[in-house]
């Protein structure tokens, strides 16, 4: 898919917080290709200078002239407001991240992504804005065992974590009602791709273990190797994103963004193993079976039928050609 064909021509303003990071990053990327002016906002508290300089890198100098960067934190409103000023669509990713950094720490979790949140839906409904859109999460399905997931079923958090980003929900919800300020929340299932951190205690399963794998060095898999995830290519996210902002729809949802598919770690250890191979890299050790961790819930995969009935969301990306797509990447980091 011609992601620059969406565009129609016109030229938007996009607000892209957290754009330092993993996900808006790639956000950054997609729109200046296109040759849209985004202005990022970023605090750098888990994104990187290297994420931005790497899309610069990757645009031409055109195109990078049409970005704006604000350093700032969304836990201050000033700085929301400042970012919103002007923008016609906001693509919201600013938030901390992680289940286990919750857990640790759910004070700073809930400032960030509780209290953040709400900072810059106030600023964006004042800004006017024609669209907000914002990173939600499969987590806030929980402890409901059913599978697929579909949107309406939930059940209690498992984490702070997971509070955090159902209250987003609740809000955005609130705001359509209070205040008319309609929002698309898209709950991501494990987005994975370039740009997603593999350092760091907090560092997500596919970009930890390939690091390591591409070191030779032995990988641990908490439990028993059949937890399940449905695994989405950045670039899926990026589209649904595009497509959140741009829709006609005037009232406010939640959608799932995935790829509607399951694959377990055991399964996911071997795709990494053949497509480290493909780069002839061979990976000589097993995997080794630690205890399950706290917060996390079995198994998780997606109903996508209402993000693709609402936004026309179709992914392009199957997990092995998201893995195969970002090899190239995380082989360079090393
Ligand atoms: N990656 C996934 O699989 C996944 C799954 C579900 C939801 N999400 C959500 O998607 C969003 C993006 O996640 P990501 O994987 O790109 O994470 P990331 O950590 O790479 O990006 C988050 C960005 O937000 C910035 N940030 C954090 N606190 C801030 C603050 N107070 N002010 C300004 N900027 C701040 C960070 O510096 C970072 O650049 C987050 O909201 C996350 O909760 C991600």
């Amino acid at each position: 898919m011609d992601i620059t064909k969406l565009f129609d021509g016109a030229v938007h303003t996009w607000l892209v917080s957290g754009c330092a990071g993993f996900i808006g990053s790639n956000l950054l990327e997609t729109l200046l290709k296109a040759n849209q002016k985004v202005v990022g906002l970023d605090n750098f508290a888990t994104g990187h200078q290297r994420n931005l300089d790497e899309v610069q890198q990757l645009v031409s100098p055109a195109q990078w002239a049409n970005f704006h960067f604000i350093k700032g934190d969304i836990r201050n409103l000033t700085d929301c407001q400042h970012a919103c000023t002007g923008v016609d669509y906001v693509l919201h990713q600013a938030a901390l991240g992680s289940v286990p950094r919750s857990i640790n720490d759910p004070i700073t979790s809930n400032d960030t992504n509780i209290s953040g949140f709400l900072n810059m839906l106030v600023a964006a409904r004042d800004a006017g804005v024609k669209r907000f859109v914002y990173a939600a999460s499969s987590s806030t399905y929980g402890d409901h065992p059913a599978l697929p997931k579909v949107e309406d079923i939930i059940g209690k958090p498992l984490s702070p974590y997971a509070i955090t980003k159902y209250v987003n929900e609740l809000y955005a919800d609130v705001f359509s009602r209070c205040y008319g300020f309609h929002s698309i929340g898209l709950r991501y299932f494990n987005v994975f791709g370039p740009r997603q951190d593999p350092n760091g205690a907090y560092a997500a399963v596919i970009p930890k273990w390939t690091a390591a794998m591409i070191a030779n060095q032995r990988v641990q898999i908490n439990g028993d190797g059949e937890t399940s995830r449905d695994f989405c290519f950045v670039a899926n996210a990026v589209q649904a994103n595009i497509k959140a902002a741009l829709t006609q729809i005037n009232h406010s949802e939640v959608c799932n963004v995935a790829l509607g598919d399951r694959t377990t770690l055991n399964e996911l250890f071997s795709a990494i193993v053949a497509s480290l191979a493909d780069n002839g890299i061979h990976y000589t050790q097993t995997a080794q079976y630690g205890p399950f961790r706290d917060g996390d819930v079995r198994h998780s995969q997606a109903d996508i039928s209402k993000a693709k009935a609402l936004l026309g969301y179709q992914p392009q990306y199957r997990i092995r050609e998201g893995i195969a797509l970002a090899m190239p990447w995380y082989i360079q980091q090393q």
